[in-house]
């Protein structure tokens, strides 16, 4: 049968950090693919490197051994190709409205002329369900309605890929369950392919279709998993609870006597 080939290739890629007294090893040789439309989570404790790992993806840092290649080419600096969504619900420009820094990325990276900017920040403002709230500044808005504006500047890009850190981790539990919802929603509409990085193992189940799990300090992958669920949104599945078993043995074992 043929293989074809992933969109993302990380292949052994070791990333360090460089400090006034040490080197940080944050990742070790690590290693996973991403084919369109997957929904890559990376689950580990705090510190294990996946902002690190996402970080490379995004071209911000480059790794001292392995390699990063989207579409076959070697990732080698930041591009509109892949966008990133953070956990910090302060990362709208608070100065412009809902729309206009939905804009401002297409029209930044000239994606876009200002005519047609506007009028895919509206299409992709109604696909989170925003469209009473275009006009209005930041400050006005929820966490929630904060990261929909995040994630809709993130899609209006069309990126190849969407890299996400984290980005209900701030949020109060109900809302954190909405927005996960809403973004399964949202793949199913437009089958984007994406990296989620959560430390949330319930998380990890209800988004991914594949997850990688890592160690702690330095990072390292301890095993890739299959999400088979029919309806992952269904949390009181016995396969749910399987999989949670499984997550919950692999990251214990490694932890030992680290407390998460
Ligand atoms: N800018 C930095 N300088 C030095 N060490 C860093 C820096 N950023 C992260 N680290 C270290 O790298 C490791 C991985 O960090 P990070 O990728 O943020 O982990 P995670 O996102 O999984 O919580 C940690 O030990 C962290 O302290
Ligand atoms: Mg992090």
């Amino acid at each position: 049968m043929a293989t074809s080939a992933p969109l993302l290739d990380v292949q052994g890629v070791t990333i360090q950090y460089k400090t006034a007294e040490q080197l940080v090893t944050a990742t070790w040789q690590v290693g996973f693919q991403v084919d369109r439309t997957d929904r890559l989570v990376l689950l580990g404790p705090s510190g294990c490197g996946k902002s690190t790992i996402l970080k490379a993806v995004g071209g911000y840092l480059t790794p001292a051994d392995g390699r990063i290649t989207l579409d076959g080419r070697t990732i080698s600096g930041p591009g509109p190709d892949r966008m990133m969504v953070f956990q910090e619900t302060d990362q709208l420009l608070p100065w412009k409205t809902v729309r206009q820094n939905v804009a401002f990325a297409l029209t930044a990276s000239r994606k876009a002329s200002q005519n047609e900017a506007d009028e895919q920040a509206m299409a992709a403002i109604r696909t989170v369900k925003l469209e009473k709230f275009a006009d209005a500044y930041p400050h006005t808005l929820s966490g929630g309605m904060k990261q929909r504006v995040a994630i809709a500047r993130c899609l209006a890009m069309k990126p190849e890929i969407v890299l996400m850190d984290e980005p209900f981790a701030a949020l109060d539990a109900l809302t954190r369950q909405q927005m996960q919802e809403e973004l399964l929603e949202l793949w199913n509409r437009s089958k984007f392919t994406m990296i989620f990085v959560t430390h949330s193992i319930e998380e990890a189940i209800l988004l991914g279709n594949r997850i990688v799990l890592l160690s702690p300090h330095p990072g390292q992958v301890k095993e890739i998993l299959d999400v088979d669920l029919d309806d992952p949104a269904n949390r009181f599945h016995g396969r749910f609870n399987d999989l949670r078993d499984t997550i919950h043995r692999v990251l214990f074992h490694d932890l030992g006597d680290y407390v998460i």
